[in-house]
């Protein structure tokens, strides 16, 4: 994932509440979240945010959320996108390494989907790396499918690169349809 274009974004409601299978709470992140959020990031993702870019992010007013259990203070997850129109990005999203592997990272994105679909949006894209296995998985279970292919697009600190892929949830129905004709 990227960091994101200056652009005008939807504004979207700050949550508040507890998922329907009462494992994760979702509330907005703020600044207090930053240094949990960034440890997080720097552990968990193959190409992680710099510091400052979540700072950047709130104060673009991007939609962030933090992902809790019972204690709303300890993030277990977190979610930055920005909506243009109809359409969303997911601009970085992810669990702690402690929380993965648990299904909650399926709540957590099922939440997401709900909520755009709820601000009335059509679809929901994102770049993912061709080798984050996990991550794919989850993103095809929700519907996700490859949309666009950027060779070489990640550089590993030794030099290797990584393709992403674009890949794109459409909230629609017909829509991708529409698209493969
Ligand atoms: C991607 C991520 C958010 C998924 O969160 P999670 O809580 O582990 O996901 P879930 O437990 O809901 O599992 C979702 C699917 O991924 C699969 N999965 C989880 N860990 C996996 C692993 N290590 N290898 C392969 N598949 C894995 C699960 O089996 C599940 O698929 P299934 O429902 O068909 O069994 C989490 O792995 C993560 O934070 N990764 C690092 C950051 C990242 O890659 N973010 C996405 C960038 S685009």
């Amino acid at each position: 994932m990227k960091a994101a274009a200056d652009v005008s974004q939807v504004a979207a409601r700050s949550p508040s509440g507890q998922t329907a299978a009462g494992r994760l709470r979702v509330r907005a992140m703020t600044a207090a979240d930053l240094p949990a959020v960034d440890a997080i990031e720097q552990d968990v993702q193959p190409f992680p945010w710099r510091s400052g870019q979540f700072a950047g992010a709130l104060d673009a007013g991007y939609l962030a959320w933090i992902f809790t259990g019972a204690d709303p203070t300890a993030p277990v997850g977190y979610a930055v996108l920005v909506g243009v129109l109809d359409e969303w990005e997911l601009l970085t999203f992810a669990m702690a390494r402690s929380h993965q592997g648990q299904g909650l990272g399926g709540e957590a994105l099922d939440i997401l989907l709900a909520h755009i679909r709820g601000q009335g949006g059509r679809c929901l894209f994102l770049e993912v790396a061709s080798a984050n296995a996990p991550a794919l998985r989850l993103y095809r279970s929700r519907g996700f499918r490859t949309v666009g292919q950027r060779r070489a697009y990640y550089r590993h600190a030794d030099g290797r690169t990584d393709d992403a892929w674009v890949i794109r949830c459409d909230l629609v129905p017909g829509d991708s349809e529409q698209d493969s004709r």
